[in-house]
């Protein structure tokens, strides 16, 4: 029997043939570590004319990611579904011995992020989000910069833009919050190493915006060092628009460092500018730690446990604008969303895995994927 690690390149199943199918399926045509081998879509159309389109030849597709995993020999998958589909397709996945790179937000609720963290801990599959605005040089140069600043007192990041994305995007009750905030709220964890405590937002809809849900919001997040993050958002606004990656300034007891959320970070402290790392940028980026650590066996960022951090962040801020800018505290609405998961639940094995954690803080505390020393299998089982 083969291992991944004897393949060469990864052969992959790509779920989802939508726009940022399309993404994927593009940068994977020229992946030195995956390739595709499938293809799946509830629209069959779609995925043969995407497939085209990114002029891949010899690829299966259908309908369910196991049959189309068994007849194309794929042995990952790569999840780019709406967020509503991303916990029945990682099911079926895990279930059939695949790992999975899944887009973010990994889920649309904590509640359904911890159904997804038993799972996980049932299957023994890796179960990874892809944040891809993770993986940017520049942003690991700022995370150096703010690295020294020592004890921070602010972190502020400001994000405006002009988006017209018809589709899900525009129904969403929080197109920014939910959809966009999701990668900042994760860059700021990146960039901080620091945790989120609690949080307080608020949310509102613009007269003139084209989104059905709330297109702005200013939010603040306590983090576990004391310092406080301070961000605002908007998706309708035409004109002086920053990065998708947001623009940045961190305030610390030794100086400040900012970043345009492009390529220029400036660390005002010591007089140096920590210079950009190299390395595979974006969706290539969360694609090669992804492989990596299906071959090395570590735990790699946003492994399935971490991320729930990341969309309790969003939770909180969507729950205390639903509150008129309450503070909500992180370790409360764990614990609420395990309760929600227990009663949302139906499948017996994942019921008795999440009855079986004390808390959910002792559920995302379950060692990870990957702490474990067991060797890979084929098919991505372990
Ligand atoms: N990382 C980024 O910067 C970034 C950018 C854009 C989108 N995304 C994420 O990518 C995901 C997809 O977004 P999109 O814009 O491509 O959406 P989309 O609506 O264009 O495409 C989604 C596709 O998934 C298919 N699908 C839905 N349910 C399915 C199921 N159960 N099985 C198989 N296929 C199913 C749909 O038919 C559709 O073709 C979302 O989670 C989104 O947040 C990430």
């Amino acid at each position: 029997m083969s291992s991944i690690q004897d393949e060469g390149r990864l052969p992959l199943a790509v779920v989802g043939a939508g726009a940022m199918g399309r993404e994927w399926l593009r940068m994977l045509t020229t992946s030195p570590v995956a390739r595709v081998a499938g293809v799946v879509d509830l629209d069959l159309d779609l995925a043969a004319e995407t497939v085209r389109a990114v002029g891949l030849g010899d690829v299966v597709i259908g309908t369910s990611v196991a049959e189309v995993a068994a007849r194309s020999g794929a042995r990952a998958v790569i999840d780019v579904t709406v967020p509503q589909a991303h916990r029945p397709v990682n099911e079926e996945a895990l279930r059939a011995g695949l790992p999975v790179l899944c887009e973010k937000p990994l889920a649309p609720t904590v509640a359904e992020a911890l159904r997804q963290v038993a799972l996980a801990d049932l299957t023994g599959g890796l179960l990874m989000a892809s944040q891809s605005r993770r993986y940017l040089g520049a942003l690991a140069a700022y995370r150096t910069a703010v690295g020294r600043l020592g004890d921070l007192a602010t972190v502020h990041a400001q994000f405006f833009h002009e988006d017209h994305e018809p589709g899900f995007r525009e129904q969403m009750a929080h197109p920014l919050l939910v959809d966009m905030s999701i990668h900042h709220f994760d860059q700021l964890r990146y960039v901080t190493g620091q945790e989120p405590v609690a949080v307080r937002c608020d949310s509102w809809n613009p007269a003139w915006s084209w989104f059905a849900g709330d297109a702005s919001a200013t939010v603040q997040i306590e983090l576990t060092g004391g310092a406080r993050f301070s961000y605002a958002g908007s998706r309708c606004t035409p004109g002086l628009q920053t990065s998708f990656n947001a623009e940045w300034r961190a305030y610390g007891e030794r100086g400040a460092a900012s970043w345009d959320g492009e390529t220029t970070v400036v660390a005002d402290l010591d007089g140096t500018d920590p210079k950009a790392a190299a390395g595979p940028e974006g969706i290539a980026g969360s694609l090669a730690e992804f492989v990596g650590a299906l071959h090395s066996g570590r735990t790699p960022q946003n492994e399935v446990r971490s991320n729930v951090l990341s969309i309790a962040m969003v939770e909180g801020a969507v729950r205390s604008s639903a509150l008129g800018g309450e503070r909500v505290v992180i370790g409360d609405l764990l614990e609420e969303a395990l309760a929600q998961a227990l009663a949302d639940e139906r499948q017996e094995d994942v019921l008795a895995v999440l009855r079986g954690w004390t808390s959910a803080a002792d559920g995302i505390a379950t060692p990870a994927w990957g702490s474990a020393p067991a060797p890979i299998a084929a098919g991505g089982a372990r």
